[in-house]
């Protein structure tokens, strides 16, 4: 895919603004790392690779903001704590920042980032994290070829296939990760493939987002309601189940959109692969199994309407996680950058296949 959620021209940072999608596409100028830190909280930009991105070009737009270095970088470190708050689950967002301050502190100390002009230039230190920055974003177009090329090889025969969520362009920095592997899939499988598409309840991003970009890419695809997924499963010929992640652990467990694990029951049930498509910035080292995985509950406003319009009695008590987790046992096999990992029983510090034969 070569549809990128964000433009930078000169030092103007342009989002589309994805709650709008599929009606109307509105690009917004975001001017600073506030500005970010309201687009991410509202999903205006989402999908785990995507809002790391976002928040690197933020800490960017921030560094270039007037000032000496000392005053910058107080800001940018502000602003760093603001973005990396914004959304618990997704391990991409506090690794982009954790990253971008790296580089923020060492020019800040006079290390490599000031190399140019040394830790007094501040348009240097701006031009060195605006660098970084669009490293991240450009890494993330790179592990999107990587993982659609490594995930097409798991299904050499396979043609029907259901997603969730949204997993495309919109998600990451213009590449896609499951819905990446399905692009690959369409452009390469003689015959073609179809698609089948979960509505992804509350915020609907599979009806509004992944529809919006299958039929850009002309994909042929069906929308089915969260409800009907298991049905279609069992009963609906699919072959295969490809879903990306906001924060994989260790042993293979991931967190995603909520409705993910009832889809990897259903898939096991049916004999179906459950495959797992995510950039190694979504790996979370530092967690042995899912149990530590932060879900985020959203306002349960979302849950008692749809847009505007309230589909429950007023008042009415309702819950809203927005992810789960998927146990590594469930999942046949989990795709990056590097290769596939098969399941079951996961240790993701050792070797990924780079050339996986069939599921
Ligand atoms: O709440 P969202 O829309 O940010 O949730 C997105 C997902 O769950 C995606 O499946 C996940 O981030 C992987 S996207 C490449």
């Amino acid at each position: 895919m070569s549809f990128a959620p964000f433009r930078l021209e000169g030092d103007r940072l342009l989002l589309l603004d994805q709650t709008l999608l599929p009606e109307r596409e509105v690009w917004i100028e975001v001017r600073d790392a506030t500005a970010m830190a309201d687009a991410i909280a509202r999903l205006a930009v989402r999908g785990a690779p995507a809002i790391g991105i976002a928040a690197a070009l933020a800490l960017a737009i921030e560094a270039a903001r007037e000032g000496e270095v000392p005053q910058r970088h107080a800001r940018v470190e502000e602003a760093a704590r603001a973005l990396r708050s914004c959304r618990p689950t997704a391990v991409n967002l506090a690794w982009a920042v954790d990253r971008m301050l790296r580089v923020a502190r060492a020019g800040a100390a006079g290390g490599p980032g000031a190399k140019a002009s040394g830790p007094g230039d501040p348009n240097a230190w701006a031009a060195s994290i605006r660098a970084e920055a669009e490293a991240i974003w450009r890494e993330d177009l790179e592990a999107s070829r990587a993982m659609a090329a490594h995930g097409a090889s798991l299904f050499p025969d396979q043609r029907r296939f259901l997603t969730h969520c949204n997993t495309g362009s919109l998600a990451t920095g213009g590449g896609g990760t499951a819905l990446g592997v399905l692009l690959a899939l369409h452009r390469t499988r003689s015959g073609g493939i179809e698609v089948w598409a979960t509505e992804t309840r509350p915020l609907l991003q599979g009806a509004r987002l992944t529809a919006w970009e299958l039929r850009r890419e002309g994909i042929p695809a069906t929308l089915i309601p969260d409800s009907a997924a298991a049905h279609t499963i069992l009963h609906g010929g699919i072959q295969g189940v490809l879903v990306g992640a906001d924060r994989i652990a260790r042993n293979g467990d991931a967190a995603n959109k909520i409705g993910t694990l009832g889809l990897a029951l259903a898939a096991r049930e049916a004999g179906i692969p459950f495959v797992v498509v995510a950039p190694s910035t979504t790996l979370d080292a530092s967690l042995a199994d899912g149990s530590g995985i932060v879900i985020e509950e959203r306002d349960p406003g979302e849950v008692t309407s749809i847009g505007a319009v309230r589909t429950a009695p007023e008042g009415f008590p309702a819950r809203n996680p927005a992810f789960d987790v998927t146990p590594g046992r469930l999942i046949t096999a989990i795709v990056t950058e590097r290769g596939a990992a098969r399941g079951p029983g996961y240790d993701l510090g050792s070797a990924f296949d780079t050339e996986p034969g069939p599921c």
